[in-house]
């Protein structure tokens, strides 16, 4: 079965760690967040999957030429200017036959998608709609059903007085190839705003498969951070990583007066110098060197981090060749050693 995957956003929330890679390539437990998704699709025979992209595509491409999975089909439908949820898919979609999945590409989750596909077939559905609950929807498209699940309302946004359902657009659907037929060729258009609504006044069937599974997107520093932390916790499930331990790799060097309390992941060639104390959740890329005496707690380090001499690091996230003087004390801190758009490159 095809999947449909979302990669074309310039991430702008997860700023400044998308100045230098795109938010699908950021590194979650030291492997790129798509591939966590696209194994997870695989897990459950959906194993065609198209990346639909547009912004700063370089480093997807170059990435699965030398990572391609065997029992995985990958494709990619590129766009030369954003064309929306919808004209994403109408392009990345225009030799779909068959029922197919979309996916918002920032979105991680545990959902049973077996049980989607069955509910969408049970249904007759031409669309159904992934729905998560959520303490505050009112950042979020509230879609409101009937009690056998088919919808009856979006509401965009709601402010809290017009809030009636506490259940979220997940991002994720599953269409039937006519629907392609409501979006325009080459247009900037919208699922969420266009698409859903005109099948509605149609009286389409579209229906809404509510899901408490873990769901998440992780299109912020606080909720990619998170992300990391609940699959390093075992709090949601990974192809790609077992939670609550520890994990160095052959190749790194770690001082035996090192303290390291799990869950922590070390990439291959790092090292961790005399009285080093990491206290997980702490991922650390490839090639950190972490000086003598430094504490590290709670935080993401990508590759080629150097963190001084007794430095104390907590709650933060390092991008790739940060480097943080001895002593300093950082907290909540997202830092990318690009500084802004000026230096944006791919
Ligand atoms: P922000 O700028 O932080 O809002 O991020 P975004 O635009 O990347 O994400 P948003 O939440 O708005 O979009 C949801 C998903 O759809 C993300 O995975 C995006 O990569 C993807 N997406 C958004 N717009 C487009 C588009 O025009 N084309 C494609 N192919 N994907 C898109």
């Amino acid at each position: 079965m095809k999947a449909i995957i979302l990669v074309g956003g310039e991430g702008t929330r997860l700023r400044p760690l998308t100045y230098t890679v795109v938010k699908s390539m950021v590194p979650v437990v030291n492997k790129p967040f798509i591939e966590h998704v696209i194994l997870r699709l695989a897990e459950h025979g959906i194993n065609e999957i198209v990346l639909a992209m547009g912004y700063k595509p370089d480093s997807i491409f170059e990435y699965f030429r030398n990572n391609s999975e065997p029992n995985i089909k990958l494709s990619y439908s590129l766009e030369e200017k954003p064309l929306g949820t919808a004209g994403a898919v109408k392009r990345a979609g225009s030799q779909v036959k068959e029922t197919f999945f979309v996916l918002n590409g920032d979105v991680y989750t545990d959902i049973d998608y077996t049980d989607m596909l069955n509910f969408h077939r049970n249904n007759k559905a031409k669309a159904t709609i992934a729905l998560t609950r959520v303490e505050d929807p009112t950042k979020f498209g509230v879609v409101e059903t009937d009690q056998n699940g088919r919808v009856q309302r979006f509401i965009e946004k709601p402010s809290w007085d017009k809030v009636t359902s506490h259940w979220i657009n997940a991002g994720i659907y599953i269409l039937e190839p006519d629907v392609l037929n409501y979006i325009p060729e080459g247009e900037f258009y919208m699922f969420e705003r266009a698409v859903f609504p005109e099948m509605l006044e149609k009286g389409e069937p579209v229906y809404a498969y509510a899901s408490d599974a873990y769901w998440i997107d992780m299109g912020t520093p606080e909720k990619y951070h998170q992300l990391n932390c609940n699959i390093l916790g075992g709090n949601c499930v990974s192809p790609l990583h077992s939670g609550d331990k520890i994990v160095i790799d052959s190749s790194s060097k770690v001082h035996p007066t090192a303290r390291i309390t799990p869950p922590v992941i070390i990439g291959g060639g790092c090292v961790i110098e005399e009285g080093v104390e990491l206290k997980g959740p702490v991922v650390l890329g490839k090639g950190c060197l972490i000086k003598k005496g430094a504490v590290i707690e709670n935080s993401l380090l990508w590759d080629n981090v150097t963190v001084g001499e007794n430095a104390f690091i907590i709650n933060s996230i390092l991008a790739s060749g940060v480097n943080i003087n001895d002593k300093a004390r950082l907290e909540g801190q997202t830092l990318n050693r690009e500084p802004g758009p000026a230096t944006d490159k791919n």
